[in-house]
């Protein structure tokens, strides 16, 4: 089993909403038309408001109701005035689910600093009129349904220090004309289909402090001349189809503390000097590209790092110390080459034991061998996922885990891990994911594993795991998952295992030497999808109470000892698309309401005692979904195929 990895990847977002917050509330303090009046203008203004309002199709919370006659404009909800000349500085209507389109008028409020309709269901363009707002100085449309282009001529509105569009559904290009705001401080296009490059012209908003164009469809090569932009702080433009290598100039902005180029297609490797020329960077992201190279050794002198994301890339050699990061929270280097496959590999984590503030740690799908160093159980107790997944990872899993008491993932499948599961694990309250398949592991499962009482998943299968099932597994009440197939498991099915009515994903005990009945707490296991007792030594008769396992797709029975009929109870079982109960000594007809299963798609039957006829319906009639051979009291016998394999419902006609 192995970890889904989406749901680690960290964005940058939270830099930049922070900085949105700061930089309006500057606003606030010279919002205030300044300007000469304008003859008439107040008529102008309360013009374009009601067209404004004429265009709102949409307005559940009924806040324009208040934009009326019986009060002057400058008191309608949203609206904010100038003292002096009663001219229209403000309108901010975020999140009022309103909808309709944008009315042209809007550009007739000359006297506009501030626009703000985030978080509506505006629809239909930007009006290219939106550039005859020459005041204007923040403009946020974030989170609407707005489609088109970005009109080219906003670069008329030269005092705009924050634009947002984020979150809508504009296409087209960035125009080039952007690059003329020479007083934009955060531009913010993430989350639309943009398309095209991005215009060099950029490189010239030499104030620009934020750009954030992820989650569009832009490509080509990040153009050199952002490099230029020495007040950058937060470059994000993960999720393109962004390719060719990072200028070094890139690298050189010396202001940057959020930089997430991932998800592209970018090349290249990463800066020798790394920590050198970006010493304030704290976001630091280039996952899901092509990069290459080793990861510098600089990298441990950017000491405010803390989120270093370098995974899914072609990085390899060494993991260089890490020792000055004391900062670092998140660490996500898996999906590269990294390692030699040897002892040393991983030195770099025992330079991690002063980070306080560690809490997530992937080196998963890398080339990392060496022993599973001791110095983890020294890991600040923040830490909450490690995964170690799919290296060369050999010995034991050091006693002492449990003093990462608040672990919640625990990934080390597909290591050389050897020697016992230490019993400590049982401090560790908080675990949900426990997965240490396709190792080495032997002893028994420590009893303590029933204090795991956060237990979601538990894949231990494939290892030399002894001994019997601990009955205390039956505490792990929020168990959805269960694989401890593939070991040399023994003894009886503890009941309150599999009296588990938590588990709904998967239970599989298969490919052990498991003894004893299935008991009848089985009928416990109502929400359960995949139940795989395969390849035991189990007996006795199935117990009817299996009838109440309503949700089971698949159900493989087959390589035991079970004896006796069908029960008709099974008759409830009719999800079921997958059931094998071959290589028993099961007798008695073949249950005649299998026809009924609409959804069965493989019934083997091999190797048992049936007998009488066998029906001709259903699930019967597809010759490659129903195997029966080696039934010798089956009406008509067995074909004489050596395979053996088919049964032709012709051949019973
Ligand atoms: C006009 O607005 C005022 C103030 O919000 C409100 O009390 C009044 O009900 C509105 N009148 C109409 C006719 O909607
Ligand atoms: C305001 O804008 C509209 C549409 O953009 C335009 O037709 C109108 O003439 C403008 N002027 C005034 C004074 O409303
Ligand atoms: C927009 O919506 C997204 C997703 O619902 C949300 O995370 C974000 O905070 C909202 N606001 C902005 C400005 O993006
Ligand atoms: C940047 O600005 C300079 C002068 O202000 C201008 O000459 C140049 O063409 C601009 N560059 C781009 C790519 O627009
Ligand atoms: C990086 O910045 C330094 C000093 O700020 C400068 O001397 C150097 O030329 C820059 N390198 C590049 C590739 O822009
Ligand atoms: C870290 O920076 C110091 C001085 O700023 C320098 O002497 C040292 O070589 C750097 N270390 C690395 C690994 O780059
Ligand atoms: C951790 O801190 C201790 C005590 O300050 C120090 O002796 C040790 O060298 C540090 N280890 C690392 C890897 O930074
Ligand atoms: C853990 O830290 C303690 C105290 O600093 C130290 O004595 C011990 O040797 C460390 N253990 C490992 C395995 O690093
Ligand atoms: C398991 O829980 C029991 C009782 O809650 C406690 O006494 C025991 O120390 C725990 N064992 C471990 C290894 O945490
Ligand atoms: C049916 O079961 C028999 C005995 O376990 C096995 O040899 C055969 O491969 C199974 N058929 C299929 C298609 O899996
Ligand atoms: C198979 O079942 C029959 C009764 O149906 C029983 O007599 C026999 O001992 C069983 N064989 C094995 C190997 O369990």
């Amino acid at each position: 089993m192995e970890l889904s990895k989406q749901h680690m990847l960290v964005s940058s977002s939270l830099f930049l909403s922070h900085k949105v917050i700061i930089l309006l509330s500057c606003f606030n303090l010279f919002g205030l038309a300044t300007a000469s009046t304008v003859i008439r203008g107040n008529d102008t203004d309360q013009q374009a408001l009601l067209q404004f309002k004429a265009k709102i199709t949409g307005d559940q919370l009924r806040v324009m109701e208040s934009w009326n006659s019986s009060i002057h404009f400058c008191n309608w909800h949203g609206v904010t005035c100038g003292h002096k000349h009663q001219r229209v500085t403000e309108l901010e209507l975020e999140l009022l689910e309103l909808s309709g389109s944008l009315s042209p008028y809007i550009g007739n409020l000359s006297f506009l600093t501030k626009l703000n309709l985030e978080g509506n269901r505006f629809s239909n363009q930007i009006p290219q009129e939106f550039g005859g707002l020459r005041r204007l100085e923040s403009l946020n449309l974030a989170n609407n349904s707005i489609s088109g282009e970005i009109p080219w001529n906003l670069s008329a509105c030269s005092k705009l220090a924050f634009v947002s569009v984020r979150g809508n559904q504009l296409t087209g290009a960035i125009p080039a004309s952007l690059g003329l705001l020479s007083n934009l401080k955060l531009m913010l296009l993430g989350h639309n289909s943009l398309s095209g490059s991005i215009p060099p012209s950029l490189g010239n908003l030499s104030s620009l402090e934020g750009l954030a164009l992820m989650a569009n469809a832009l490509s080509g090569i990040i153009p050199e001349a952002l490099g230029k932009l020495t007040n950058l702080s937060e470059l994000q433009v993960e999720e393109n189809a962004f390719s060719g290598v990072v200028p070094v100039s890139m690298f050189n902005l010396s202001n940057i503390r959020a930089f997430n180029i991932g998800g592209n297609r970018i090349q290249g490797t990463l800066p020798t000097e790394f920590a050198i020329t970006m010493p304030h960077v704290e976001f630091f992201s280039v996952w899901g590209n092509q990069i290459s190279g080793q990861i510098p050794v600089s990298i441990s002198n950017a000491s405010v790092l803390s989120v270093l994301q370098l995974g899914d890339n072609r990085l390899g050699g060494k993991v260089p110390s890490l020792e000055n990061l004391d900062q670092l929270s998140i660490l996500l280097i898996d999906r590269n080459h990294l390692g030699h496959g040897a002892e040393g590999d991983l030195n770099f984590l025992c330079t991690l034991v002063n980070d306080t503030k560690l809490e997530i740690l992937d080196i998963s799908k890398n080339n990392l061998g060496g022993l599973f160093p001791k110095c983890i159980t020294n890991f600040s107790s923040t830490l909450s996922y490690l995964i170690i997944e799919k290296n060369k990872i050999v010995a034991g899993i050091p006693d002492g885990i449990g003093n990462l008491i608040n672990l919640e993932v625990l990934a080390a499948s597909e290591n050389q891990l050897s020697g016992p599961i230490p019993s400590d694990i049982g401090s560790l309250q908080k675990l949900n994911t426990f997965y240490a398949g396709n190792n080495l592991l032997s002893g028994l499962i420590p009893h303590s594993i029933g204090n795991l009482t956060a237990l979601t998943e538990l894949a231990l299968d494939f290892n030399n795991l002894q001994g019997s099932i601990p009955s205390s597994l039956g505490n792990c009440q929020k168990l959805q998952v269960m694989d401890l197939s593939n070991n040399n498991l023994s003894g009886p099915i503890p009941p309150q295992v599999l009296g588990l009515s938590s588990l709904s994903i998967a239970l599989d005990l298969s490919s052990n030497y498991l003894t004893g009945e299935l008991p009848t707490e089985v009928e416990n296991l109502k929400n359960l999808g995949e139940f795989y007792v395969s390849r035991n030594n189990l007996s006795g008769f199935l117990p009817s109470s299996l009838g109440s396992c309503v949700s089971l797709e698949k159900l493989f029975l087959d390589g035991n000892l079970f004896q006796g009929s069908i029960h008709l109870s099974f008759t409830s079982l009719r999800g079921l698309v997958e059931l094998d109960v071959s290589n028993n000594n099961l007798s008695g007809q073949v249950p005649e309401f299998l026809v009924n299963f609409r959804s069965l798609q493989y019934l083997n039957l091999s190797f048992n005692g049936f007998e009488g006829v066998i029906p001709n319906e259903g699930v019967f009639k597809n010759t490659s979904a129903t195997f029966v051979e080696g039934n010798d009291k089956l009406c008509g016998g067995i074909p004489e195929s050596d395979s053996g394999v088919l049964f032709s419902t012709n051949y019973m006609v």
